[in-house]
């Protein structure tokens, strides 16, 4: 006890027992200039660490990506690979994201990390996007509703979240230097929304500043953005980190720290020590604003108990637990989109099938290698393939032949790689289509055996004119983790019911996209614009009436439903009140299976242009044969809002509004009309 007093008599900001902000406190006074200039920026020789300070016991907060697991560059260590986000929000089940977070988490905290790189959750503005796979949706609500699970399951462990990237950061090419020319009502309506919503619904601990700028500035210098949106108006109270060397072309330590910049990784370009000096001394910054940065960044160490006396309960997770593996396996499975299914082709009957053949490239394809994809790539101990997954499944009952003639059934599995042009960090896709080669395959396949299933493995939409009418089914498995083999046996032979439904428009050709109107608007050279405004996804596809390949929100299943009896709870509502929405939805078939229940809502009498529609809320309804379930959503005014630019501030105008409920954004049989007062 006396040896305890004593080490809190000098090292007071250990004592849990005090209000986190009190230690803060304690700490800050104690820092010297120097230590506290330390601290802005990662530790020498390591990629992974912030700087410790020894003389008062500051510990480095040490971080590792990513999104789908601990990757393996950040931990040299192989751990689960969970299924891409895109599986993941294509599963439309938000539990889920939670479930993942807390698996990662005790991953990371078993291996010593305090803080995960993750969640991606950038707007998928173009389907090039190479890192497209990462991030959750082209809509904001269903990236929030994500989003915000994610990070509360990764800090349900005591591990500290990190939304990436703040903000506009939604191409790989020229990322490190683009300037995102978008206005004020686009940049809040659709690419700050879901951060705000996360900040004010999960309190994630960290945000990563983009590499790219915002209308002229440099994200991580970005004062508006951070100081005056993400601090003064959201009231985020963590820290921010820049992308790794998105300082690169910072000349100014004064513009970060006045704009919150806390922690410059993996190493000082703009927070030298050389450099801050200067700056201080001139008096282009004052120490009130140095120590904000600091409060924020030794918040965040407490918070995830760098200073706890005894080291918090640590999840005596063994990392790759059958419990993550079997996870990793269930999101696959939720995650799967069931594209084509002309005949009831699916689920394939391993008591009528003698034989089956395996095709294609990515039958056997091995996915989780160091750095395959870029920093969100996982090594796990094992992978199933889809191969090994079909053959773990039909065992002896079912012949795996080599010809196509032979098979009763032909699987090909085709998709776009982690490789440059692919689905990969720092390069766009050249094009929506698959290989060439793949195309190729699928109609040599198909041309001699029609009865041919085609098992897309890829995190971003492809176009598949040349064989999508030749076939009768298509099953989207996205980049489903190290138990994607299995888990697409499981749906292919009917053991699970499919259930996902797109999380990003499918669109019939490129040029269809909103982003590619013009070269101005994609690649953009110094600067790329967003014309097309909050015309984003199946905004743009709805306001212009171009029928997508596969639209926002599709998804087939092997039972069939039926919805009815739409009620709302008023015919108006004013001010805070809410609307209840309830519609019953019946399985009529069979089979036991999942439905998405979507709603949209349309300003009916808006002053400004908005969209025809936009998704507000969504239930995943699990539902036995011939069951009716009644499905309750609630609408409140901030889902009828717009950002008003000229008055700087959310706003919702009087007057009617639609209703639209389904099983897709396409197909909204339901409608029920309010006022708003
Ligand atoms: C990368 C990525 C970011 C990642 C970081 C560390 O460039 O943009 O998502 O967390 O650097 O690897």
């Amino acid at each position: 006890m006396k040896q305890r007093n004593r080490f809190l008599k000098k090292y007071p900001y250990y004592d849990s027992s005090l209000p986190i902000e009190q230690r803060i406190d304690l700490l800050l006074m104690r820092l010297t200039l120097k230590e506290k200039f330390k601290l802005l920026s990662g530790r020498v020789f390591s990629w992974w660490k912030s700087s410790s300070i020894y003389r008062l016991k500051i510990p480095s907060l040490n971080m590792s990506d990513g999104p789908h697991g601990i990757s393996f560059h950040s931990s040299f260590r192989l751990m689960t690979k969970f299924p891409c986000s895109k599986c993941l929000s294509a599963s439309w089940n938000p539990h889920l994201a939670s479930n993942v977070g807390a698996a990662i988490a005790e991953e990371a905290k078993a291996i010593g990390k305090q803080l995960l790189l993750a969640p991606g959750m950038n707007i998928d503005r173009t389907p090039l996007n190479g890192r497209t796979f990462e991030y959750f949706s082209e809509d904001p609500f269903l990236t929030k509703e994500f989003a915000v699970a994610y990070v509360k399951g990764v800090q349900s462990r005591g591990v500290g979240a990190t939304i990436k990237h703040f903000i506009a950061n939604n191409q790989e090419t020229n990322r490190f230097t683009v300037n995102v020319q978008v206005d004020v009502r686009t940049l809040h309506e659709i690419y700050l929304r879901a951060f705000r919503d996360v900040v004010r619904e999960a309190d994630p601990l960290v945000v990563m500043g983009s590499y790219n700028k915002v209308n002229g500035i440099y994200a991580c210098e970005n004062k508006e953005l951070l100081q005056e949106t993400l601090f003064n108006l959201w009231g985020f109270k963590g820290f921010v980190v820049s992308d790794w060397y998105a300082t690169k072309f910072l000349k100014r330590p004064e513009q970060a720290i006045q704009a919150g910049l806390s922690l410059e990784m993996p190493k000082a370009i703009v927070y030298t020590l050389k450099r801050l000096k200067k700056a201080f001394k001139e008096g282009l910054f004052s120490r009130e604003e140095l120590d904000a940065v600091v409060r924020r960044f030794l918040r965040v160490l407490f918070r995830v108990g760098l200073f706890d006396e005894k080291p918090r309960k640590s999840f005596r997770v063994k990392v790759n637990s059958p419990v993550h593996q079997e996870l990793a396996q269930h999101v696959a499975e939720e995650g799967m989109v069931l594209l084509k299914n002309e005949g009831n082709f699916l689920p394939l009957n391993i008591n009528h099938i003698k034989s089956v053949g395996i095709f294609g490239p990515f039958s056997s394809k091995k996915m989780g290698k160091f750095l395959y994809g870029g920093s969100a790539a996982v090594v796990p101990p094992f992978e199933i393939s889809p191969k090994k997954g079909i053959i773990n499944k039909v065992k002896e009952h079912v012949k795996i032949v080599k010809k196509p003639a032979e098979a009763d059934c032909c699987l090909v599995f085709v998709g776009i790689s982690h490789a440059k042009g692919g689905d990969c960090e720092n390069f766009d896709r050249p094009g929506l289509s698959l290989p060439k080669q793949q195309n190729d395959l699928i109609l040599e396949v198909v041309e001699q055996n029609p009865q041919t299933v085609v098992v897309l493995i890829n995190g971003s939409p492809i176009t598949m004119e040349p064989w999508l009418e030749k076939v009768p089914a298509v099953l989207e498995a996205w980049h489903p983790g190290m138990m994607g083999g299995n888990a697409i046996a499981n749906v292919l032979f009917g053991v699970v019911n499919p259930s996902g439904k797109l999380p990003i428009t499918f669109p019939k050709r490129l040029e269809d996209s909103p982003a590619h109107t013009s070269p101005r608007s994609y690649p953009g050279s110094d600067s790329v614009f967003y014309e097309e405004g909050i015309y984003v996804g199946y905004r743009h596809f709805d306001k212009k009436s171009i029928a997508p390949l596969f639209p926002f929100g599709f998804g087939l299943s092997y039972s069939k439903f039926s919805y009815k009896d739409l009620l709302l709870s008023s015919s108006e509502i004013a001010g805070s009140q809410e609307l209840d929405v309830v519609v019953e939805v019946t399985n009529d078939s069979p089979v036991a299976g999942a439905e998405i229940v979507q709603l949209y809502v349309k300003d009916d009498e808006a002053s400004i242009d908005r969209p025809v529609k936009e998704l507000r809320g969504f239930k995943k309804v699990f539902l036995n044969p011939y069951e009716t379930a009644t499905v309750n959503m609630t609408l409140g005014s901030s889902d009828l809002e717009f950002f008003d630019a000229e008055n700087f501030t959310w706003r919702t105008e009087p007057g009617s509004f639609t209703i639209f409920v389904g099983p897709s954004s396409r197909v909204l049989p339901l409608e029920g009309k309010f006022e708003f007062r």
